[in-house]
């Protein structure tokens, strides 16, 4: 089904790459003019250029989350080339390789780790929401699709920092919701499990992986086009009276109790 997002506008940050590349592709493909919104501006341009050469309409734009003055100029050039803004993806976060393995016990965990998880993923969440959402209002209604994880909802034995980031960003997308929704603006997150990519797959070990596959109820793990395809939808009128949801994308392996895996593969 394509033109689902016909005479849209979508920005998308973190979409230089994994996830975010799979979104951005995917809402230009429906049809919507996109923003390729990262601090990776090499990742930015490639995504972009593969786009316009497939027919779409994209741009490529700069954007470091942590610096409130080039949230502003991302928002302010958006305008300036598409004229509006009607979907905003917040799909960046720290996912640095340093950051996540000092993101660890949390007597030992250092408070600039702490800072760094909430300066990207949450903060950065708040100031692209503040910079749009008066775009969104000039246009008569909006989406906001935040990424949050499955382990905002779930204990862990790793990461805290980016968890309890997560768990912002829940918070933040509910009064978002409530703030906004009489101003046509629907946000709603989305809580991916573990989702295959050239960065999972390096940091998640084949034993872990294998454990995540037998504890999921469909027979495989997750990709970035499921995550596409649920923020196309979200993105989309079709969802025009969901707002406010936290909706998990990871094939199941929240839903259920713990003994259920080994039922499962015993089963297989
Ligand atoms: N891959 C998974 O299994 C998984 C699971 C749950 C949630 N998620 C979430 O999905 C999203 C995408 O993850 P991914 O796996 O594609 O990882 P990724 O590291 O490829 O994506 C993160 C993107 O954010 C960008 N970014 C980081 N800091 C930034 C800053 N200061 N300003 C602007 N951009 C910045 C990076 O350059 C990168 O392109 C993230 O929010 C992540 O937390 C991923």
């Amino acid at each position: 089904m394509k033109g689902r997002l016909k005479d849209k506008v979508a920005i998308v940050t973190g979409s230089g790459a994994n996830i975010g590349e799979a979104c951005v592709k995917a809402m230009a493909a429906e049809g919507a003019g996109v923003v390729v919104a990262d601090i990776n501006r090499e990742g930015a341009e490639r995504v972009a250029g593969e786009i316009n050469a497939n027919g779409g309409r994209a741009m490529a734009r700069y954007v470091d989350l942590l610096d409130e003055n080039s949230v502003k100029n991302l928002v302010k050039d958006t305008l300036e080339h598409f004229g509006r803004i009607d979907i905003l993806h917040n799909n960046a976060a720290n996912t640095q390789a340093a950051q996540m393995a000092a993101d660890a016990g949390i007597t030992d965990l250092e408070c600039s780790v702490w800072d760094a998880a909430f300066a990207v993923n949450a903060r950065g969440t708040m100031l692209m929401t503040k910079h749009c959402v008066p775009a969104m209002i000039e246009a008569g209604g909006g989406s906001i699709i935040n990424t949050s994880s499955g382990v905002s909802i779930l204990g862990d034995i790793f990461t805290p920092a980016y968890s309890a980031s997560k768990g912002a960003v829940n918070s933040f997308t509910r009064n978002t919701a409530t703030q906004y929704g009489k101003k046509n603006i629907r946000c709603n997150a989305l809580l991916p499990g573990l989702i295959l990519t050239d960065l999972s797959r390096s940091m998640v070990p084949e034993e872990q992986l294998a454990m995540l596959e037998k504890h999921t109820l469909l027979p495989r793990l997750g990709n970035p086009d499921d995550i596409a395809r649920m923020v196309v939808f979200l993105a989309s009128d079709e969802a025009s009276f969901v707002t406010g949801q936290i909706l998990a994308v990871d094939g199941g392996i929240s839903t259920h109790q713990p003994f259920v895996g080994d039922v499962l593969q015993s089963m297989a």
